[in-house]
């Protein structure tokens, strides 16, 4: 592998544009080749991201020798099968999230992964922004003391023209799409709760249109919201025995916080490149430079631990997806 990562992304969506665009910010990577299921789609993608190639089918693509790495920007309900069809081309993935609609689809796309010997990761961004990363070895080195409590919700008013959302065999719902941000987060710094509460509202579809939930901890507790039905200002509140950490809105995007410690507010700020998707990027290009085939800041076991949780929640809802069948 020459030290340029090639680049290939497949489902050239919304998503695929942002992708595309902090791709282009970096120096150590080439955009090679882009695939649609709608080859004109493909070709005016890749003008406007200056791919070297496109193609009118994902296959084409995972046929492409000189790809190193899939970018998959597909609904949430093809990406397992995506997932393994590229690695069984013996092409590196990186996968949006949610990973997959469920663990049994999360364990088969590792399973692959091992298989080929070939690196696959989540697409969890906000886990490689610079001021998460901060927030989280601060909290590590006790800047706060014991976490008692976290709050942190991701809500918008979704239009009805985003037919995705809603669609329960695309994996829509709001769990799934935007309730796995707040629930990373606790997990990100609390780990496995031990009890989860949670209650749901539904769209005609059958998909979640919002869900209040509890993580329990022996020691902590965190309250988690999403929602497709109304606006929320996107903060997200870490209380300790020693201090407050407040990840400014939209937190999931985070480049600021405010560290409030004996009546003191700090107000620390670490920028990030682009929309933020570049920081993904960079952590994929590492770790294909080193022959890995998992990130340690985002490991497999990550994945599986997070898709346990969306699971779990899910049952506590009750709602189920035709892939759970
Ligand atoms: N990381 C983030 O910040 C972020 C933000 C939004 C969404 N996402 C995730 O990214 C994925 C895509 O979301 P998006 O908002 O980009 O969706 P989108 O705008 O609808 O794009 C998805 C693309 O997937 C392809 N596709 C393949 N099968 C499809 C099908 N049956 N129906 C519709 N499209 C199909 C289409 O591309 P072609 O026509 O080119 O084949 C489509 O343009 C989802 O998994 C979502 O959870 C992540």
């Amino acid at each position: 592998m020459s030290t340029k990562i090639k680049w290939g992304i497949i489902g050239l969506g919304k998503i695929a544009h942002k992708f595309a665009s902090d791709l282009l910010l970096l120096n150590n990577v080439e955009l090679e080749a882009v695939a649609s299921r709608d080859l004109a789609k493909a070709k005016v993608f890749s003008k406007t991201f200056h791919s070297k190639k496109f193609y009118g089918s994902y296959e084409a693509l995972f046929q492409d020798e000189l790809v190193d790495i899939v970018y998959i920007a597909t609904p949430n309900n093809n990406h397992a099968q995506l997932t393994i069809l590229a690695l069984e081309h013996k092409k590196a993935v990186l996968c949006e999230k949610p990973f997959a609609i469920n663990k049994q689809q999360v364990f088969k796309m590792i399973e692959a992964s091992k298989k080929n010997n070939i690196f696959l990761m989540e697409a969890l961004w906000t886990r490689f922004l610079p001021a998460i990363k901060k927030i989280k070895s601060s909290i590590e080195n006790g800047e706060i003391g014991a976490i008692k409590y976290l709050n942190a919700d991701f809500s918008f008013k979704a239009l009805p023209s985003i037919q995705r959302i809603y669609d329960k065999e695309l994996g829509g719902g709001s769990i799934l799409d935007i309730g796995i941000y707040p629930i990373f987060l606790a997990y990100l710094i609390l780990g496995m709760p031990d009890k989860i509460i949670a209650k749901a509202h539904y769209f005609e579809s059958g998909a979640d249109s919002q869900v209040s939930i509890i993580f329990d901890y022996k020691n902590a507790q965190a309250v988690l919201f999403s929602s497709f039905n109304s606006n929320s200002k996107r903060e997200a509140k870490i209380s300790g025995t020693l201090g407050e950490i407040i990840i400014d809105s939209p937190w999931n995007e985070a480049t600021s916080f405010s560290l409030i410690k004996d009546g003191n507010e700090e107000k620390i700020s670490i920028p990030k490149i682009g929309k933020g998707y570049a920081h993904q990027i960079l952590e994929c290009n590492t770790c294909l430079l080193e022959n890995l085939t998992e990130s340690s800041l985002w490991s497999h076991q990550n994945s599986i631990e997070l898709i346990t949780l969306l699971d779990a929640v899910r049952k506590e809802i009750s709602l189920v997806y035709a892939e759970d069948l």
